[in-house]
């Protein structure tokens, strides 16, 4: 047998699970982290609800040679996320190769799991083909193995209703767990996950004020990555729209001197953002902890295995609320059904049990109309939500901030597609920010208020910042409410000058790999469709191939681009004079690329069609369909969407279906279809799309 298990082998989770006397092993893919929030909430739950230890597990650090020797009484979770086009997330590769590989054997020298108890939830986005593939792979594989599941398997759709989706599928599972396992509900209890001191003394430089690491504190050197992102210094900072009377569009250029940061054409940039002041007194006020907000705290893991302390500590409570934890979201139904117990009247624990339990009123007043929780605590107590808050203001109410802490997730970075190459600019990464703000669904408690996105509008009162600037008001645009509003400002003179330092502003920042590259070989012909933002990475693409132009023609003189292939941009925006991104850039590099890169620009509300409607991107693109077809087909080009994934994206691979359907005499659903297909398997179609 294969199976090892001696103790000390620190990648079998079965005798870790023995030592722990733990009955449950949890195991999570997870990319950005989210998969494993859930984990980790399921574990918690397995223990209030039942008693019940669990192993939360990273799959990567454990083999699973041994997982048919789980013991009966115990079962195996599996949270998992499908992340691109249908693959697993970085750390859950090899799991889903031993599950999927035939010769992979488990210790009984089969690939058999008979009788094993197995729970999935698995995460998705339902505006990508491949929904939740990794989930319902895993769950195929291991009933063809013999393995048994309990309850439905939960499907979290994370373009709309991932919370709604887990909480649904939650209460149905535990039911069936407590059957299949035996176990009763009722055997658990509260325990916190954590213990919060407040220190007497403590040095000052000790204490952490939004540093987002050990090293950041200590200044001690070391690579920068997610882990200890770099504070980086905002070299340029300006407005990309012409006319900005209501939208605005950042270009902020970080500047990675001497940071040991590099990067590529198509990669991401991380930055890691702080929550609004006004949000930060808000909760603190809610709280009761305005006048502690300075106060130095520790924290402890009352359960190391199940709940790290998500940030470092010793810090203080305003600190945490800052730059730490996600107070800017929608709050969500689970934490209000259990904050209602520490209501401050009965009709404020009504209101709150009220929302936990009525799906369609927390839909109407919370998620529509976007009440982070602050404010929902507040409406709660019948305060003036509209008021800026205070002490005064603010019923505080006496939640334990160790709740606050393990309920609420922790603040996290905002990815931004690179807008520069490192061949034109090796020292700096540009970002191309179009700030977020929107208007919430008005309801018979609260009026539609503006809704600020955290992290552009953190990088916009960082341009502000850096330019000298004052924010301006922001016009409503509508009659029902104030004529205007102020943009939400961010401490972005903390922490202790990390993100200041004389004039300098800073933002802390890591890189992202992706796999968004230009071909190696100019020859092949390139296509680009990216409107809006979605330009970003383009301009990224652009100088690098400017770069290569630049020196191609020193070293063979002004012909070397004659056999390169063609470039084409597809961009849209609403007007040439209004929102057009880099206007002034694109003629340089037109002629510096000698007439082989060609822009088709769609504006969508300034040129029409003769009926009125809009022309949009995918509209150039089936005009130019001759050439487009040439360059996939004959000239085997290269194609990249950039953009909005719900509409613009999709649109767009239709017309190309409908193109290259077209082009090979058939139609866009059968040889079209099947035609974006295989560039996609070949990766010679790419997508970097958002939603
Ligand atoms: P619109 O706002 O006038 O509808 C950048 O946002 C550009 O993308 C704008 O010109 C916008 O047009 C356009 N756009 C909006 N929806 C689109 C879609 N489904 N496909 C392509 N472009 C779209």
């Amino acid at each position: 047998s294969k199976a090892s298990n001696g103790s000390g082998n620190p990648r079998d989770f079965i005798a870790k699970m023995k030592e722990g006397k733990k009955r449950l092993v949890i195991f999570y893919g997870s990319q950005t982290g989210t998969a494993e929030e859930y984990a980790i909430r399921l574990a918690k739950e397995a223990k209030s609800k039942f008693g019940l230890a669990s192993l939360v597990c990273d799959p990567e650090e454990y083999d699973f040679e041994n997982l048919d020797q789980l013991p009966e009484d115990c079962a195996v979770f599996f949270v998992m996320a499908t992340y691109g086009e249908g693959e697993p997330t970085d750390n859950a590769v090899t799991l889903m190769q031993n599950l999927e590989d035939e010769s992979f054997e488990f210790s009984n020298g089969e690939h058999k799991l008979e009788g094993l108890k197995y729970v999935v939830f698995s995460l998705g986005n339902k505006t990508y083909e491949h929904y939740n593939k990794i989930g319902r792979d895993v769950d195929n594989v291991l009933t063809k193995m013999g393995a048994i599941r309990i309850g439905e398997r939960g499907e979290g759709d994370d373009d709309k209703s991932m919370e709604e989706d887990y909480l649904e599928w939650k209460d149905g599972m535990w039911d069936a767990f407590s059957a299949a396992m035996g176990v009763e509900e009722g055997q658990g209890g509260d325990t916190p996950d954590f213990a919060v001191t407040e220190l007497e003394s403590h040095p000052p430089e000790k204490v952490y004020l939004g540093e987002l690491s050990a090293r950041a504190l200590t200044k001690t050197k070391g690579i920068h990555d997610a882990k200890n992102p770099f504070p980086a210094p905002i070299s340029v900072a300006r407005e990309l729209f012409q006319s900005t009377h209501d939208r605005n569009c950042v270009h902020i250029e970080l500047n990675t001197e001497s940071s040991g940061i590099s990067y590529q054409h198509g990669d991401h940039v991380g930055v890691w953002p702080s929550n609004p002041d006004v949000e930060v007194t808000r909760l603190l006020c809610a709280l009761g902890l305005y006048e502690k907000k300075d106060n130095v705290i520790g924290i402890e893991s009352l359960d190391p295995a199940l709940a790290k302390v998500p940030f470092p500590v010793p810090t203080t409570y305003a600190t945490v609320l800052r730059h730490y934890i996600d107070i800017s979201a929608v709050a969500g139904r689970q934490i209000l059904g259990a904050l209602s117990k520490f209501a401050p009247n009965p009709e404020a624990e009504a209101f709150l049990k009220g929302l936990s339990t009525n799906k369609e009123e927390y839909h109407t007043l919370i998620a529509n109309g976007c009440l982070k929780l602050g404010e929902v605590l507040q409406l709660a107590a019948g305060n003036d939500l509209s008021a800026a808050p205070t002490p005064e203001n603010t019923t505080a109410w006496t939640i334990p901030f160790d709740i606050i802490v393990s309920s609420i997730p922790r603040l996290q970075p905002r990815y931004y597609s690179i807008s520069s190459s490192p061949k034109l600019h090796p020292n700096s990464i540009h970002v191309t920010a179009v700030v977020l703000k929107y208007e919430s669904i008005p309801n018979e408690r609260v009026n539609g208020r503006w809704i600020f996105g955290v992290g552009s509008n953190f990088l916009l009162n960082l341009k502000y910042a850096a330019n000298g600037e004052t924010a301006p008001l922001v016009a409503t645009g509508s009659e029902s409410k104030a004529a205007s509003v102020t943009i939400p400002g961010y401490a972005i003179e903390g922490p202790r000058g990390a993100y200041k330092q004389e004039t300098i502003y800073k933002a802390p920042i890591h890189v992202r790999r992706s796999t968004f590259r230009l071909p190696t070989n100019p020859k092949s012909p390139v296509i680009m469709i990216g409107p809006g933002t979605g330009v970003a990475p383009f301009r990224g693409f652009i100088q690098e191939r400017v770069a290569l132009a630049r020196r191609s023609i020193e070293k063979n003189g002004p012909d070397a681009l004659a056999d390169w292939g063609r470039i084409s941009l597809f961009y849209g925006c609403r007007k040439s004079t209004e929102d057009f991104l880099y206007k002034d850039e694109w003629p340089q590099y037109q002629e510096e690329l000698r007439g082989k890169f060609t822009m088709h620009c769609a504006f969508s509300r300034e040129v029409y069609r003769p009926d009125g409607s809009k022309i949009y991107v995918q509209d150039l693109l089936w005009d130019d369909r001759e050439q487009v077809a040439d360059a996939i087909i004959n000239g085997k080009g290269y194609i990249y969407i950039c953009g909005d994934a719900k509409s613009m994206s999709k649109a767009v691979e239709e017309t190309l279906a409908k193109i290259l359907g077209e082009a090979k005499g058939g139609s866009a659903d059968v040889e079209g279809n099947a035609e974006v297909k295989l560039l996609k398997e070949r990766s010679r179609l790419m997508l970097d799309v958002w939603s």
